[in-house]
Formats: structure tokens, sequence, C-alpha cells
């Protein structure tokens, strides 16, 4: 059982911010450090999605027949502001993976031609490369570089990666297992300098990062909003440039309707998401946007000190842009060596309630951690014990 002190007035608590783990509608006697993982929506947002999911039941026939169209525009019009693009460039898909699908399926890749993506790349998206590429004979190429790389050796990696065969080049805004913000805008240039389409996997940047998108210099970019924004899970904005349209993965309807609006209606489903996703940007903004942004940074350093502190580890070689929420705090020499010892590791964990992320990358160990608004810098030092028990 996590131990919870005792409130005071105004809704801080002691060790467990009690007021803000009931916003997010968190289990309380579970520690919650891995937000960058899946989300969650506040309380109001699921509501405010319960709502229009009650809405669309109450007649179903006209809700998806008349209502929908107008209403899924008007949402993405809201998700492009906050994004800060062109509602025409913004497409709904319900996850990075369905974004980078649809830009897949749309390459029409030959055999012999080349993707590129990053060692940092997320597993599931070179899944997805290895997929289009092995079905026409086409080879996935990886730019390598370590933990704590500077920008200049990032980019001469994806550089080198690049051949004149290459057509796609992936990049992430914020890598996964290392939590590392990456120089898009300089791998980008360096891509199309090779004569490669781009594709920014933003997945933890809505939120999290104050991005001028369409200044990226890349073909495409999507990012999840259902991470850092708050908005209910599956809901994510692909971003194409003009003049590199794809088409949706869920072919229907709206097809022949422009960019944007092709992929408005994937078919019948629960829109609901969707339709909630602008209380869940309200929600960031009633926060206090950047500034809540800027102190998540703090809170997410804090913690990296004091894990670091109490497992006696010297915080060198990490990312020297690290994520403002998200950072890795290295394991002792020899815990997560390899990979196979991460899923034990991660059990051992969230057997005693502690939800974290365990990482093996380059043979060595980590924690990633995050800093969501229902984090204190208590948890890290209960995470902290629950490490050193665990490695006694
Ligand atoms: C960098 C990166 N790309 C892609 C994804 C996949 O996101 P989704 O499961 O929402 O498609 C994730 C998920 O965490 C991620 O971290």
């Amino acid at each position: 059982m996590r131990l919870l002190a005792v409130c005071c007035c105004h809704g801080t608590i002691g060790c467990v911010d009690l007021v803000m783990l009931e916003a997010f509608g968190l289990d309380p006697e579970i520690l919650h450090l891995n937000h960058g993982a899946f989300g969650v929506a506040p309380v109001v947002v699921r509501r405010a999605a319960a709502a229009w999911r009650e809405r669309a039941e109450r007649n179903p026939h006209r809700f998806n027949r008349v209502e929908i169209p107008g209403l899924v525009a008007a949402a993405r019009e809201r998700a492009a502001g906050f994004l800060g693009i062109d509602p025409s460039r913004a497409a709904w898909v319900r996850n990075v993976s369905e974004g980078v699908s649809a830009v897949l399926s749309s390459l029409e890749l030959s055999p012999g031609e080349e993707l590129v993506i990053g060692t940092h790349g997320y597993g599931a998206v070179r899944k997805a490369l290895n997929h289009h590429a092995a079905r026409v004979g086409a080879r996935v190429i990886e730019a390598a570089f370590p933990v704590g790389a500077g920008d200049g050796v990032i980019v001469a990696a994806y550089a080198a990666a690049c051949s004149p065969r290459t057509r796609l080049v992936v990049v992430d805004r914020i890598t996964s297992p290392t939590a590392t913000v990456l120089p898009v805008a300089a791998v980008a240039a360096a891509a199309r300098a090779a004569g490669a389409r781009v594709l920014v996997d933003a997945a933890h940047a809505p939120g999290q990062l104050p991005d001028d998108i369409a200044a990226l210099g890349a073909d495409h970019w999507i990012g999840n909003l259902h991470k850092w924004a708050y908005a209910p899970r599956g809901s994510a904005i692909l971003w194409s440039r003009p003049g590199a349209d794809v088409s949706p993965t869920v072919l229907s309807w709206q097809l022949a309707d422009g960019y944007a609006a092709s992929f408005d209606y994937p078919g019948t489903w629960d829109y609901a998401g969707w339709l909630a996703a602008g209380d869940g940007l309200a929600y960031w903004e009633a926060l206090d946007g950047w500034a809540a942004v800027g102190r998540l940074a703090d809170l997410a350093t804090i913690g990296q000190e004091q894990l670091a502190a109490a497992l006696g580890i010297t915080l060198t070689s990490l990312p020297l842009t690290p994520a403002p929420a998200m950072r890795l705090v290295p394991l002792p020499d020899g815990v997560l060596t390899s990979h196979d010892q991460v899923d034990p590791f991660y059990e051992a964990l969230s057997r005693r309630r502690v939800e974290v992320a365990p990482v093996c990358f380059g043979g060595a160990g980590y924690l990633r951690i995050a800093a969501a608004p229902y984090n204190t810098p208590d948890d890290y030092d209960l995470l902290a014990a629950t490490v050193r028990e665990l490695l006694d």
C-alpha cells in the first residue's frame, strides 16, 4: 500500500498530490511515473467524451449521418489551432502508428530503395518500415548514435544513413527509449539534400514542445494529442506539407474531399475521443500551458537528481537535450544490460505498484521517468526506495 500523507487545506498534499491524482482519475495506490507511454485524459475530459458518446447513442442515425462531419471538422480545427498549423493540412488519425501507416502506404516503394530510421526510433514504427520494405525488396537503414550524442553527431548519423536510394527518413522529435529531443530541422535538411522525404515522429511533442511544425522542413509530422496534451486516447494529428498529400489508411466516404477531410471519416466508429480532444487541450491551457511545462521540466530534473543520488549514480553521458518532462536515469552497472531483462524488471516494479519505464539501450540499463502534473518530488524518492529494494 502506498503511503498517503495528510492533506493540507489548499489541495497540495504532503507526499502525494491526491487532488491532481483524482483530477486525472488515477489509482492513488500506484506510483505513476510513466505519463509519456500512453498518457491519461483528466476526468473532466473523459466525461466530455462520455457526453459525446451518449449524445451519439441517443440518435445514432442522425448523429452519424448528419452531425459528425461538421463536428469532426470543427474538432480538427481546434486541434490545428493548438498545434499552430493550417487545419486543411491537419488530418485526424488515431495514433502515430496509424499516421506512419498512412504515409508508408502512400509511398509506393520500389525494390532496392531504402527507408531510414534512427537506432533511438520507436520499435513499432521500425516494424512498420520493415514490413513495407520487405514486401517490395527495399531495405531499412539505421542511423546510429549513442546516448548523449551532440546535435552534430546526430545529424551526421542520419546523413550517413542516406543515399540516392533513400525514399523516406523517419526522425523522432522526442525519442522514446532515450527521451532525447532530436534536431529534426537539421536532419530534415540533410535528408532533403539526399533527395529523401522526411517524416517527423512527434509522438511526444504536442504539449511538450512549442514547435513551428511547418517550419521544421519535413514532409510529414505526426503527433499524439493523448500523451502530453491530455486529449482522450486515440487522438493524433498527421500534418503533411502542401503537395505531399497521403491517403488515409481507412478509405471511406470522404476520400475525395481533400487531404484533411479524407481522414475525418474512417467509417463507423466511436468519434467521442476526437470530439472531446478540445477539452483536453483546454485542460492543458488551464493548467498554465508552457509555464506549466516549465514546472514539469524542473520537477523532472529534481526527480532525476534525487533518484541518481539515492542509487549512487553519477549523471553523465545523458541526453544533452532531454525531453522537458521525460528523463533518463542510468541504473547501476550490470543492471538491465540485455533486452530480455527489461520485462521481468518491469514486472517486479509493477508488482510493487510502481509504473515506470525500464530501458536497455546500447547495452546499458536506464529508467525513463516522467514528470506529470500529478507527480511530486516524493514520488522519485519512493521510486528510488523501490529500485534499491529490488536491486538488493
Ligand atoms: C516515439 C514514438 N513513436 C511512436 C509511438 C507510437 O504511438 P502510438 O502507440 O500512439 O501509435 C510512440 C509511443 O509511445 C513513441 O514513443
